[in-house]
This record gives C-alpha cells, structure tokens and sequence, in this order.
C-alpha cells in the first residue's frame, strides 16, 4: 500500500475479535516504530503506550465495564454493556498517554510558549494516534479508538502500574476485522482546502 492507499484503508472498525494473524510481537514493532518517527514540539517525544494483551486487555475493559457500572442507570446498562463486551471481544488495546513532567520542564524553560505546549503534546499524541492507526490498518488489523478516561484514570494507573507523570489521552481497540465499515460521507474539498496566490 502507498501512502494514499493507507490512508483511505485507515478506518474506524468495530467488528473485531481476536484472531489477528499478525503476531503481538508485530503490533509492538509497529507501534515501536511509530513513536519513533512521530514529530513532536521541540522534539520532546512525550507519547507513551501501555500495550495491553490477554489478559490485561480483558483488565482494561473490565475496568470501564465496572466504572460505567456504577455510574449508568441500571435500565439502561445493556446498551453500554454489548459495547464494552465489543471492545474485550478485540485483540488487544494500546493505552495513549502523554508524559506530563515533560510538558512541565518545557513550560518552565520556555515562558513564553507556556500556554502552547499542553496542546502541541495533545496534537502530538495525536499524530503518533494516527500513525499507529494507519500502519496497524495497512497490516490487515481492525482499530478504533475510545476515550473513557478520565474517569478510569485511577484504576488503569494502579492496575498497570503506570508511572505518575503520564496523563491517559485514548484506548486504541486492536482485533481481527470481521466486517468493513460503511462508505462514509466527506465534505467536498473545496470547503475545506482554500488556496490563495
Ligand atoms: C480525536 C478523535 C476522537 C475520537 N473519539 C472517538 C471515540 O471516543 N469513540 C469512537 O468510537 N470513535 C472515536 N473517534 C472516531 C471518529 O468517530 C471517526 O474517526 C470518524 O467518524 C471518521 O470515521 P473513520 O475513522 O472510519 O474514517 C475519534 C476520532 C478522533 C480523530
């Protein structure tokens, strides 16, 4: 696939389940690779990935199934549940974080800048986001991403011993696709691209 193609196959997919034909070790070299070669302000390279498997995949989604537990009303549970019972039916899931002590130091030494340098992590972390997405799409995986912190926040950190400093920003879902997503609509380009000369 070329870089277009990748793009295009880059696509939030829900039907998954856990037969992936690319081993574990594969995903961590991909996702290895991508943190290496995401930019980032500064170069302060503060994307951080907790990669989940087995049963530390099934953890994680026990852990937002118990967190929505207590907050969802009873009545209307069964909807919040067969989500979450898809996420766990996935692969394994990769925990986004960014390393905040980081941001701090560069805030500190750079005055001026302050203010930007909690949103260039943010844009950074999604940069290294998306090219995860695309190299695990463009490999044959299925992937979507959630965000169910911050309310699980707490216990994501005591269960995976997460340092800290590194603030959780997204769940990306990893799993055997076993259906295509929908066409999906997109604006016209020239509502989005203006071109001045
Ligand atoms: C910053 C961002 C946050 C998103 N958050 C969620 C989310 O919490 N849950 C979800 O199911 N999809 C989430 N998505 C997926 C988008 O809904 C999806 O990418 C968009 O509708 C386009 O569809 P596509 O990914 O198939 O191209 C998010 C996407 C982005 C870029």
């Amino acid at each position: 696939m070329n870089i277009y193609e990748a793009m295009e196959h880059r696509r939030s997919r829900y039907a998954l389940d856990a037969n992936t034909t690319v081993s574990d070790e594969r995903i961590e070299e991909i996702v290895g690779e991508c943190l290496v070669q995401t930019p980032s302000a500064f170069n302060s390279q503060t994307a951080r990935v907790v990669a989940l498997f087995g049963e530390s995949h099934a953890k994680l989604w026990s852990i937002v199934m118990e967190t929505l537990r207590a907050r969802v009303p009873a009545d209307k549970f069964a909807g919040t549940e067969a989500k979450v019972n898809g996420f766990a039916a996935a692969h394994a899931t990769l925990l986004f974080f960014e390393e905040t002590d980081t941001v701090k130091a560069l805030q500190e030494q750079f005055p001026s800048y302050a203010d930007n340098f909690p949103l260039w992590s943010l844009q950074a972390s999604g940069m290294a986001q998306v090219n995860v997405w695309t190299a695990l799409s463009s490999e044959g995986l299925g992937v979507n991403i959630q965000h169910y912190n911050p309310i699980i926040d707490d216990e994501v950190a005591r269960t995976f011993d997460v340092p800290a400093s590194w603030k959780l920003i997204s769940q990306m879902v990893v799993g055997n696709p076993v259906a295509e997503p929908g066409p999906i609509a997109k604006k016209p380009v020239s509502e989005r691209l203006v071109v001045r000369r």
